[in-house]
């Protein structure tokens, strides 16, 4: 079965306020776009293009409006909704009907990753039929996310959500490629001390039956932080930074589309005529010549 992808672009951004207040946190600009563009195009980099967006009900409207359909992009893009911020995990109950029994990717709507070869790392994920992939980036302060520990041939030993002593500084990154099981398994995890449906309680699952494995993204990746004004402006410089010295841009969905073969010349100029004249638009005036 084809694999499916999901954006879970829940929650408040509180820790934004008041940037975010009444805007959801995911469309805010990194620089040259919306947030949500950039998970977006991991998902498109690894081949997937039926994509269920999550939502709370009362920010739905607004990315319907900003992302629409997903055609303008080759995409099929299916909108629903997480009532509370009940955890993670809960995403795959959520998706089960739109899943129907196919395997997933799942990637937080504020997760931006970047690096040389990701797109081969994606698809090799994305093939992998039984089981889950995830993937882990060194940090320097792992308490604040997933944490796992491996031994030398990858086997997973621990995982803790958010732990007080990590035994690891390998943090799990907001990016899951799991099999067809998700949604049953799900069903087993039990809320955590902070109410929550922890991501990382279905990860052990997954680690129980030895079918988890631990991709890491070494030194030469960028998994970055959106969570507080000052990570939204280093991901927003950082953005910047490699576009302008490299004529190239970062997380294009129309790009990528394009490439693949996903939407033709004249979708793309259809598409180009609401972008107005700036230079993403005058990019991709460029990539149809
Ligand atoms: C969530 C997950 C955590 C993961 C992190 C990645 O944390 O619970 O395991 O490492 O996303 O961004 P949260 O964003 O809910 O704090």
């Amino acid at each position: 079965m084809t694999r499916k992808g999901i954006i879970l672009a829940g929650g408040t951004g509180s820790r934004l306020y008041p940037a975010t207040i009444g805007i959801s946190k995911q469309l805010l600009p990194i620089y040259d776009k919306p947030m949500i563009y950039y998970p977006l195009t991991t998902l498109m980099l690894a081949g997937i293009r039926d994509i269920a967006i999550i939502t709370t009900p009362q920010d739905q409207a607004q990315f319907q409006s900003v992302l629409g359909d997903g055609s303008q992009w080759g995409c099929d893009f299916t909108y629903l909704v997480q009532p509370s911020p009940d955890g993670l995990a809960q995403a795959y109950m959520i998706a089960e009907a739109f899943l129907a029994g196919a395997p997933s990717a799942m990637i937080l709507g504020d997760n931006m990753f970047f690096g040389h070869s990701l797109t081969e790392k994606l698809k090799a994920a994305n093939a992998d039929a039984v089981g889950g992939v995830v993937f882990g980036y060194q940090v320097q302060d792992p308490g604040q996310y997933g944490v796992v520990e491996i031994d030398n041939n990858k086997r997973v030993l621990s995982i803790e959500e958010k732990p007080a002593n990590p035994r690891s500084n390998l943090a799990i990154t907001g990016l899951y490629f799991l099999d067809g099981t998700a949604p049953t398994r799900a069903k087993r995890v039990t809320p955590s001390a902070r109410g929550e449906l922890e991501i990382t309680d279905l990860l052990q699952h997954y680690a129980d039956d030895g079918s988890l494995v631990v991709e890491q993204l070494g030194r030469g990746y960028a998994w970055l932080d959106t969570g507080t004004h000052s990570s939204l402006l280093d991901a927003g410089n950082f953005v910047r930074t490699l576009e302008n010295r490299q004529g190239v841009q970062m997380g294009c969905p129309e790009e990528i589309a394009f490439n693949a073969g996903w939407i033709n010349t004249v979708t793309l100029q259809e598409h180009l005529k609401k972008l107005g004249d700036n230079a993403y638009s005058q990019y991709l005036r460029e990539l149809l010549n």
